[in-house]
């Protein structure tokens, strides 16, 4: 069975431009072993989705990237990886009893907003996985967020608590490294379970954005190439990419 021992492997800066560079630059430069944590107290440059920054006041937060060589792991279904993390980040949460969902593809939300983000970069050459580095941004202890990130919500808003860092790291790595075992394992059935699981809105009807137009569906899960399947009014299921469908998730 595999071991990460990621805990161990930390390397902890104060200041980086992304952790997700500095792990890009060192698989380049060093190759390090497998299961290397990069964090970092505060980016210069925190790397989102599509494009945007991920922003993260100094020393509140957690935001690091874990190093994987997941060669077994055929391309193509490459969303394993992002299903392992965002399971790793729910249960952390489940364990300080919050109540978290995945927003297909990759945000974590809690019934407040998004409290964790997640940023997967893969090296892929000659039809292998070369290296993974998985970026996580995980709001710990910011109350006060800057007005035009959208519902944002943290652990310290879920529970009315400060939390100490250092504890939600040990621990965050403890439920990743359970999830990557998994993955390791080969335990794709499991892990897809799992994921749709706690998927947010799954079989609830709701309006999708496609292109132009609107349609309702229901979200019924995902495929191993973590692509949406939603059914339509009379019940034909589809599957759509990440940029094809759009939904909203409402402040409640
Ligand atoms: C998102 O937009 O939801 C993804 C955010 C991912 C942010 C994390 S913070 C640590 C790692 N390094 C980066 O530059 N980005 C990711």
């Amino acid at each position: 069975m595999q071991n990460f021992n990621l805990y161990k492997r930390l390397i902890h800066k104060d200041i980086l431009v992304s952790t997700n560079d500095f792990a890009v630059n060192l698989v380049k430069s060093d190759k390090p072993v497998e299961g290397t944590v990069i964090m970092a107290d505060f980016q210069t440059k925190g790397k989102g989705q599509k494009d945007a920054y991920w922003i993260s006041e100094k020393g509140s937060n957690l935001t690091f990237s874990v190093l994987l060589y997941p060669s077994f792991l055929d391309p193509a279904k490459n969303f394993y990886l992002s299903m392992a993390l965002s399971l790793g980040i729910v249960d952390m949460l489940m364990f300080y009893n919050i109540d978290a969902s995945i927003k297909w593809p990759n945000d974590i939300y809690t019934k407040n907003g998004k409290i964790a983000g997640i940023l997967i970069e893969n090296g892929i050459q000659n039809d292998e996985i070369k290296y993974s580095v998985l970026g996580i941004g995980l709001n710990v202890n910011q109350e006060i967020f800057p007005e035009y990130i959208q519902h944002p919500t943290s652990m310290r808003i879920e529970l009315k608590t400060v939390n100490d860092l250092e504890a939600v790291l040990k621990k965050l790595l403890e439920s990743l490294e359970y999830w990557f075992i998994k993955l390791y394992d080969l335990d794709f059935n499991m892990i897809k379970k799992q994921y749709e699981h706690k998927l947010l809105f799954r079989d609830q009807l709701k309006e999708f954005y496609q292109g132009d137009g609107i349609f309702s569906g229901t979200i019924k899960g995902i495929n191993d190439y973590g692509q949406l399947l939603i059914a339509d009014e009379s019940d034909t299921i589809r599957a759509y990419n990440f940029k094809e469908v759009k939904y909203y998730h409402k402040k409640t």
